[in-house]
């Protein structure tokens, strides 16, 4: 299908689909969501000429990760957001099977979208071109076609370009894998956005002393963040550990010294970002006042996903709120944006036994928890449908499997001095000692859902219920 064609069923799709998915009590009441069918990686995440733009992978069409295309939202302060022209389709030779995820340059004052062209071909086989479009008159974006084909020595894997400019130097991270079915992730740099040159391979299996670690990496992120370089990326086929690693696919950090002319990345261990069920394919943007944010896909592919309950509703999936990233002695912090304050309503307190606390609503809440240490304390989301325990040595998450009813638990293995849980109608963000780690997952009670406390622990706890906000 042409991008012509498919424009027609997209927009019944969006007429059909919206009431009903608006209608849903799992909506989100101010998190970022499809209007109907399946989104999954932001894309395009940018502070371009005083507005935040957030592009998504989206497919209109159903719940299943076809038809790619990216959706477009703007927003002047992160918060309220405003719909725009869908900005890409699939439909040329070049990416015809999809038009995967990238990312969004400002390429002298022109707003330039640089995305992944797949091409799947009847045998199983598949091919890639990283691909070109620059934003026309219309809020629209025009495709200018490829500018890279399959690099040498890799399969048709290789995908997510996150582009970004030092000095006079285009440099793009690509996430790939090798002929050895080895995740990789490599450096290209280039003087114009158009010819580009690999420098090499930066970070992946077998390299930088991580010895085996996936046959793919996607969607990397590279950026420089007080005083040191992070790479962010999502590497696909590593082990799983007792408490770590625990998703279908994780998403990991690398923090380090790139030399980019050298195309080496010293680096430490590999770290994972998010220790709760659903977070993948995180972008970051850099701030008009030199913040990094990253917005994440509150879901993970191949694992349950087909079975959450919005499916029947016609929708699927959530991002994360944007939040802000901080080095702070070697380690990577995420806390939610000040800007998200906005949304607070009447604060209110409460300090006692966790077994004596009163029930809170949940349906949109902010909530502020220190603890006391000794005893432990259990928070109750909902019926149960999400039960976050929490003793003196660790976090840990636990939820019902939707395949199975099994409980899974996930976990985060250190002390946790205080909590910062962020509540939307379908979904939990909770950021652990001022975001030294963060624990993401979606969960699906019935609304309006509560929060109750048991334990013999003493806890003091603010907390405010959030505005619903709904994207215009
Ligand atoms: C990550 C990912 C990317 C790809 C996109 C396709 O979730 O698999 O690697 O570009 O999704 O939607």
């Amino acid at each position: 299908m042409t991008s012509s064609s498919l424009l027609p069923a997209f927009l019944q799709a969006v007429m059909q689909g919206q009431p009903r998915a608006l209608k849903d009590p799992h909506y989100p009441g101010w998190h970022l969501a499809p209007v109907t069918g399946l989104m999954n990686d932001p894309n395009g995440f940018i502070h371009f000429q005083g507005e935040y733009h957030l592009f998504y992978q989206w497919n209109p069409l159903g719940c299943s990760h076809q038809n790619k295309s990216w959706g477009h939202w703007r927003s002047q302060d992160l918060v309220h957001w405003q719909h725009a022209p869908i900005a890409l389709i699939p439909g040329e030779d070049y990416d015809r099977s999809g038009c995967y995820s990238g990312s969004a340059v400002d390429n002298q004052g022109q707003l330039t979208l640089c995305y992944t062209g797949n091409v799947k071909f009847d045998d199983g086989s598949r091919t890639a071109w990283q691909c070109l479009a620059v934003e026309n008159a219309q809020g629209g974006f025009d495709k200018t076609g490829p500018v890279l084909a399959l690099p040498e020595g890799y399969t048709g894997h290789v995908r997510d370009p996150k582009v970004w400019r030092q000095g006079e130097t285009w440099y793009m991270v690509l996430g790939a894998q090798d002929k050895h079915k080895q995740g990789k992730v490599l450096l290209f740099h280039s003087g114009n956005l158009t010819d580009w040159t690999l420098a090499g391979e930066i970070a992946g299996s077998g390299l930088g002393g991580l010895g085996e670690a996936g046959y793919m990496w996607e969607c990397p992120d590279l950026f420089h963040l007080d005083g040191q370089d992070v790479l962010i990326a999502c590497p696909q086929g590593v082990t799983k550990q007792e408490k770590r690693f625990l998703n279908t696919y994780p998403v990991t950090w690398l923090c380090g010294t790139l030399q980019a002319d050298g195309a080496t990345f010293h680096h430490g261990p590999l770290a994972e970002l998010d220790a709760g069920f659903e977070f993948y394919a995180p972008q970051t943007a850099l701030a008009e006042d030199g913040r990094r944010l990253l917005i994440g896909w509150m879901g993970v592919p191949d694992g349950e996903e087909m079975l959450q309950p919005t499916v029947k509703n016609g929708w699927i999936h959530q991002m994360t709120c944007p939040r802000q990233l901080s080095l702070k002695q070697g380690r990577l912090f995420q806390q939610p944006v000040t800007e998200l304050q906005m949304l607070r309503e009447t604060e209110s307190g409460w300090q006692g036994l966790a077994s004596q606390a009163p029930e809170i609503p949940a349906e949109r809440l902010e909530i502020l928890l220190t603890r006391t240490p000794g005893k432990s304390a259990t928070l109750h989301f909902g019926n149960d449908d999400l039960v976050l325990t929490w003793s003196d040595c660790e976090l840990c998450l636990a939820r019902r499997s939707q395949e199975n009813g099994e409980w899974q638990y996930r976990y985060w293995d250190a002390p946790a001095t205080g909590l910062q849980i962020l509540c939307d109608h379908s979904s939990i963000e909770i950021f652990i000692n001022q975001g030294e780690g963060v624990m993401t997952s979606r969960y699906f009670p019935a609304q309006p859902a509560t929060l109750s406390f048991s334990g013999e622990a003493e806890l003091q706890v603010r907390y405010w219920s959030l505005r619903a906000c709904m994207v215009e």
